[in-house]
């Protein structure tokens, strides 16, 4: 196995309006909403953190400063605690290593292209990782966790894919498969929301990503695509043939939390498989079903 620059950043692209869940999102940024009782944004920090990642790099916009409060240290609530004899384990995974928690702004809604570019001086000329925090992955190991091996093992540019109905291809980033070995696909080409007849595949990007550095000088000079926005998958798809590029196919599940109904599907799913509530709430969806 080749040596590889290890994956040490990750962009979360956050600036994002959330009108789905209006009124809900109005003062609160969608990524704060908990699934339970870990907001959304912590799910995808701490699956970056077990895949070895230490800088998060959060692309922010107006109103989100709750993000980058939820990994700082609570000084009052932490005191208040543990004089009374409080527990302050629940709070680890929150408090971020010092200088560890980056931000920039996306002033301007551009796209995700645009939002990932503007990350570009943090990133520098390292590979990294991105996540959609809206795609909620539950896996063991992790979504990145595979995806961190698998780049291991072949280096460049790794996304996450999986199957999905052919008739809902057309909201999403869809490959055009090549050979397949194992969890690993070689990428021959990607395009961005396609209409369902013109799309290569049924296999869609997934909302994680592994990749290399020169995708910020061809994020430079991009035209608007899809929606007439700068997407990330129109360079991605530049760079295939100069670089590898490989979809990993997750072994696990995800949960599209950039919906109601999937959202709703993440909670009760979580919730009946956590040990301290999981057999009550089963009674009550039961008995919420008539069963
Ligand atoms: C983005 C990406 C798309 C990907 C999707 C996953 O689209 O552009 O390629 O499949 O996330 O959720 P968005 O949902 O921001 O429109």
């Amino acid at each position: 196995m080749t040596k590889r620059k290890p994956i040490k950043k990750a962009v979360f692209p956050v600036a994002g309006l959330g009108t789905r869940f209006l009124p809900a999102t109005k003062v609160i940024p969608k990524e704060m909403l908990p699934v339970i009782d870990r907001p959304l944004i912590q799910y995808a920090v701490d699956e970056a953190r077990e895949a070895g990642i230490e800088q998060m790099i959060f692309v922010t916009g107006r109103g989100k400063t709750a993000i980058v409060e939820h990994f700082d240290v609570a000084f009052e609530l932490e005191t208040m605690m543990s004089e009374r004899g409080k527990d302050l384990s629940i709070l680890e995974p929150t408090r971020a290593v010092p200088g560890d928690i980056i931000t920039v702004r996306q002033q301007v809604p551009l796209g995700l292209g645009h939002a990932i570019w503007c990350a570009r001086a943090i990133v520098g000329d390292d590979p990294f990782a991105i996540f959609l925090p809206d795609e909620l992955m539950i896996g063991s190991p992790g979504c990145m966790k595979q995806m961190v091996e698998a780049y291991n093992e072949v280096g460049g540019n790794l996304i996450s894919v999986l199957e999905i109905p052919r008739e809902e291809v057309s909201s999403y980033g869809v490959i055009d498969p090549g050979e397949e070995n194992g969890a690993l696909t070689v990428v021959k080409g990607l395009v961005e929301k396609p209409p369902v007849e013109q799309a290569p595949s049924n296999k869609i990007i997934s909302g994680r990503y592994i990749l290399q550095p020169e995708v910020m000088r061809t994020l430079e000079n991009q035209e608007k695509g899809a929606g007439g926005e700068i997407q990330l998958t129109d360079a991605m798809a530049r760079m295939i043939g100069s670089q590898p590029f490989h979809a990993v196919t997750f072994e696990g599940r995800r949960f599209d939390c950039g919906s109601k109904t999937g959202f709703i599907e993440a909670t009760i799913a979580l919730a009946l498989e956590r040990e301290d509530m999981g057999a009550e709430i089963r009674a009550i969806t039961e008995r919420l079903l008539g069963r």
